[in-house]
Formats: C-alpha cells, sequence, structure tokens
C-alpha cells in the first residue's frame, strides 16, 4: 500500500501546485513575492528564451543554467526557492528577439517576515516616513485574505503584505525595485504575514475537490532532536 501511495505521489504532476504569475502579453509587470516560495512566470511561447538582469542593473544574462530556475515546456519559467538576490528584471523573447513579457520581480525576505495574529492582539507594522533625498512613505501593501483553513467551524486565515515605498504623487512601487543599488539597513523594510480566526460555511463542491494524498510516512517518538515538517505541495500564497 505504501509503495503505491508513494508512486502516485512521485508521478503527481506538480504544475496545479504552482503559482503562476501572469502579465498581459507586451507588457511590463511589477510585483513583490517572498522569498523561498516557488513560483512560475508566465510566457506562452515553448522556444522562449528567457533573460534576468538583477536590481544592480548589470547586462541581462540568459537564463539557462542557473540552477533554481527552469524553463517549462510551454515556455514559462519556473523559479525553485528563489533568493532576494534574484530579485531583477525577468523577460521572456520570441526567436527573432522580440520580448514578449516582462516581470519585475522583488523577492522580499522571507526569513524577516513580521508576523501577527489579529485574535492576540499583535500589532502590524506602522507607515513610517523616510528621508532620502526627498520624503518617503514606507507602509505595507496588504493581499486579500486566503481561504479560511477549516468550514462551519472556527479556523484561520493569513494574508501576506508587501513592502512599498511611495513618493508624493508617484505610484508606489516594491521596496527593493524601489532602492536599487541603495543599501539602507532599517528594520521596517521586511514583508508581513497576519493571522486572524475565521467561521466560514462549507462549499462542498470545493471540499470534495481538495487534492490529498500521503508523500511519507514516518514513526514519531524515535527521534529526540525537535523535528521539522514540511508540507509537499504546500504555498504560503494560498
Ligand atoms: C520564428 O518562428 C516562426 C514560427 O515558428 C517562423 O515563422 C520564423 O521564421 C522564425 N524566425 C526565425 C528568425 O527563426
Ligand atoms: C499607510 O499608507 C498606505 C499607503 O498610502 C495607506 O493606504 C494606509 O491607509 C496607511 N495606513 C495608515 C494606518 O495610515
Amino acid at each position: 500500500m505504501l509503495a503505491v501511495l508513494w508512486l502516485f505521489c512521485l508521478s503527481l504532476p506538480t504544475l496545479w501546485a504552482q503559482i503562476l504569475i501572469s502579465c498581459t502579453y507586451k507588457s511590463l509587470c511589477q510585483q513583490a513575492l517572498l522569498s523561498g516560495n516557488d513560483v512560475v512566470l508566465q510566457c506562452d511561447y515553448p522556444k522562449a528564451l528567457w533573460y534576468f538582469s538583477s536590481i544592480l542593473g548589470e547586462d541581462p544574462l540568459l537564463l539557462s543554467s542557473m540552477p533554481n530556475v527552469k524553463k517549462l515546456p510551454r515556455g514559462s519559467l519556473q523559479l525553485t526557492n528563489p533568493q532576494p538576490s534574484q530579485t531583477g528584471l525577468y523577460y521572456c523573447q520570441d526567436n527573432d528577439s522580440a520580448i514578449l513579457v516582462e516581470y519585475e520581480i522583488d523577492f522580499q525576505d522571507v526569513t524577516t517576515l513580521h508576523v501577527t495574529h489579529k485574535g492576540l492582539g499583535q500589532k502590524p507594522l506602522q507607515n513610517e516616513t523616510l528621508s532620502l533625498g526627498g520624503s518617503v512613505l514606507l507602509f505595507t501593501h496588504w493581499e486579500p485574505w486566503q481561504d479560511c483553513n477549516r468550514c462551519e467551524e472556527l479556523g484561520e486565515r493569513k494574508r501576506l503584505g508587501y513592502c512599498y515605498m511611495e513618493e508624493p504623487l508617484e505610484r508606489p512601487m516594491p521596496c527593493w525595485l524601489y532602492l536599487r543599488e541603495e543599501k539602507v539597513q532599517y528594520s521596517r523594510l521586511r514583508p508581513e504575514l497576519q493571522v486572524e480566526a475565521c467561521l466560514v460555511p462549507c462549499d462542498h463542491i470545493k471540499e470534495v475537490n481538495q487534492p490529498f494524498f500521503t508523500f511519507d510516512v514516518y514513526q514519531l517518538g524515535k527521534l529526540t532532536n525537535n523535528m521539522w515538517l514540511t508540507c509537499p505541495l504546500a504555498s504560503v500564497y494560498r
């Protein structure tokens, strides 16, 4: 039985589990994400060539040999465990060197995540104003609340918030895309995660379609040290 489960999970196509970042054809999209969490940048062109240039602005580099980056058969780019150093511009080109889509991604450092729980009275970070030449507002740009983890009983839900900076009358930007080469040490420069209690009715169609499988089996009690359990295919983004 266990062997069957193993085969099943190894052969599971993991694409449905990926977080897909998409952007309109021929446009540039700017986005903040968290480091350490896999994402796929969409480009629907099987012969696509992907290039990357970091925020330090060096010449674009053809992305084919980086260890945690993989072009998928339909053309999109998969980033596994992306790091803050991979913040920068990603673009895909067709075989005539025309740019199809561009992504400017700020992989904010997950190890500095400021986590708060509303029910425990913990406060999220406050807005602050920095003076970097002019005055710049530093704030958290919150994503919508994610789904509740239970239904018809008390559960919890979370939302992610990214570090953004805004000059008066300008469009807000993810912090490290705004700062570029500028090195500032400032403890407010970090992403956030907030948790709150939730109580929602069950959506039965959704409940029966939740994928679920056994990935591995451990016997508890044999290990004396702390144990780290990972939830395969889980994502901080949902
Ligand atoms: C690019 O691909 C298209 C369609 O596959 C083809 O018609 C075109 O000639 C190719 N261009 C070059 C420069 O290879
Ligand atoms: C912080 O700044 C953002 C962006 O201007 C604004 O939307 C938000 O309401 C501010 N929050 C507080 C508590 O002032």
